[in-house]
């Protein structure tokens, strides 16, 4: 009955692990579709709980199983490039939505930056003994925060001031990663066929 329960566990848990590096269908599940989300779960449950009932496999052989399901959710989904571009990207556009002081648009890039780092600090990211998922903690994480206060003060000075010191910190965390190849600069065209102001 034991190894029913965490197996239980396992698979109930096991669309959220599936469904973590999109958070915002989660959020959306959550809040717009939670019955949804409730009888996904307790289906994925039942199936389960019937399969180990009536499939006659030893416990060993469901507990490797259950393991590789387990490693499988672990392991990091798309490389670091995937999401350091994402990051690079939103980057450019919370500028341009801070230099046009529109506030609720760069709050909206902000928190795409916080995510992205946050996820990036619970994978466990280590490169050739480089623990970048740390750095991210301690190196982009309080900067994100600092722009944040700028953002609710809706302080243009203090922005600009901050957002050059998170630059600044991008590239020493590039080369801190063995990456310092990859410099990063405040931008100074708007590339996107986006328009940031507020009207
Ligand atoms: C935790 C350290 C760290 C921080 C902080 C960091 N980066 Fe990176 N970045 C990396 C690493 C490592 C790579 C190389 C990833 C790879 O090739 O696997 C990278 C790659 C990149 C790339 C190359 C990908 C591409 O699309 O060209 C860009 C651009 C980039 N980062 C931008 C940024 C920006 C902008 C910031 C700050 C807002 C930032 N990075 C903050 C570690 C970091």
């Amino acid at each position: 009955m034991r190894y029913l329960e965490k197996s239980f566990q396992t698979f109930t848990l096991f669309p959220l692990v599936l469904y973590k590096p999109n958070n915002y269908i989660l959020r959306l599940m959550l809040t717009k579709n939670s019955p949804l989300l409730i009888t996904a779960i307790l289906m994925t449950g039942l199936l389960v709980v019937s399969a180990s009932c009536t499939g006659g496999q030893s416990e060993s052989e469901s507990t490797s199983v259950t393991e590789s399901v387990h490693q499988q959710a672990e392991q990091p989904d798309l490389p670091l490039i995937y999401h350091m571009s994402f990051i690079s990207r939103y980057s450019k556009k919370l500028y341009f939505a801070g230099e046009a002081e529109n506030w609720e648009l760069a709050d909206i890039y902000n928190h795409e930056i916080e995510e992205i780092s946050e996820d990036i600090v619970t994978r466990g990211e280590v490169h050739d003994g480089i623990n970048i998922s740390e750095l991210m903690d301690t190196m982009l994480l309080p900067q994100i925060e600092q722009i944040e206060e700028a953002i609710d003060s809706g302080d243009r000075k203090m922005f600009m001031d901050r957002y050059n010191v998170m630059i600044q910190t991008c590239n020493q965390c590039h080369a801190a990663s063995d990456y310092g190849a990859v410099k990063v600069i405040v931008p100074e065209t708007n590339p996107f066929n986006q328009d940031f102001s507020t009207d």
